[in-house]
């Protein structure tokens, strides 16, 4: 299995052009020419893993409430793309697996964020992943990250042999440690606060680098020349522009 890591990762989609985690936002990264995508997965009250970021429905949808206790069949039937713009008007948030099925026929590659609600950390990476083992089966496009050390436990635990990215925000003193125990391909820094010593150390650890979310196009210049391998953007063809010119 070999995990050739993208230069640019559409963020939530392109979430820049269209209403983030939704199959619009895929099919329009697509359309710009990207190869993979971030989504995040949790899951409803009722254990049903949804394409969806916040703990709660008022920002991106027409409900409210938290996501950890609300039901499938209530989530359904929210509306989640008026909030971006008019012309989105009707879209629905994905399940995982209407989403895979989505990005399998547009075959685009998938870094898939476990982001459990609080205290949901290992149920949502057993869910997804065993909803994943049935649809995904090509590995060198599939890459499950999180910030949440027991949800990437989980994943090691379930499927060993899938690629795992640590995703880091907050500097932690034993990055080593944790990537290493957790078995990780990659690590997913915040590519807008790190700093080239702190680049540098992954590199020298051997691991890949992928940096979040990146969408000035002279960050990722940067970025680049310090050695990251990708970067996630919520603006694709911006990025990729950017980027394309000093190759
Ligand atoms: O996976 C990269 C990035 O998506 C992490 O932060 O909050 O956008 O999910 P967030
Ligand atoms: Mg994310």
């Amino acid at each position: 299995m070999t995990l050739k890591l993208p230069r640019i990762i559409g963020h939530r989609g392109a979430m820049g052009y269209a209403p983030e985690n939704t199959i619009e936002s895929v099919q329009t990264a697509a359309e710009m020419g990207v190869q993979w995508v971030e989504l995040d997965v949790k899951l409803t009250k009722d254990d049903i893993p949804i394409i969806f970021h916040d703990e709660t429905l008022e920002r991106t949808t027409n409900g409210s409430g938290l996501v950890a206790q609300t039901l499938y069949e209530d989530i359904a039937n929210l509306e989640a793309g008026s909030w971006f713009g008019d012309s989105f008007a009707g879209i629905k948030i994905p399940t995982l697996e209407e989403m895979c099925e989505a990005l399998i026929h547009l075959d685009l590659g998938l870094n898939l964020e476990i982001k459990p609600c609080p205290g949901r950390e290992k149920e949502t990476a057993e869910v997804a992943l065993d909803h994943l083992s049935r649809i995904w089966d090509n590995h060198d496009n599939l890459l499950i990250s999180s910030f949440s050390h027991v949800s990437l436990e989980t994943a090691m635990e379930m499927a060993a042999d899938w690629r795992r990215g640590l995703l880091i925000d907050e500097w932690p003193e034993n990055w080593k440690d944790l990537a290493d125990y957790l078995q990780v391909s990659v690590l997913n820094i915040n590519g807008n606060e790190c700093t080239r010593e702190q680049v540098e150390a992954i590199i020298d650890m051997d691991y890949p680098i992928l940096a979040y979310t990146i969408n000035d196009p002279q960050r990722a210049r940067i970025l680049q020349s310090w050695g990251v391998d990708g970067v996630f953007t919520d603006v694709p063809d911006i990025i990729q522009e950017s980027l394309l010119t000093i190759h």
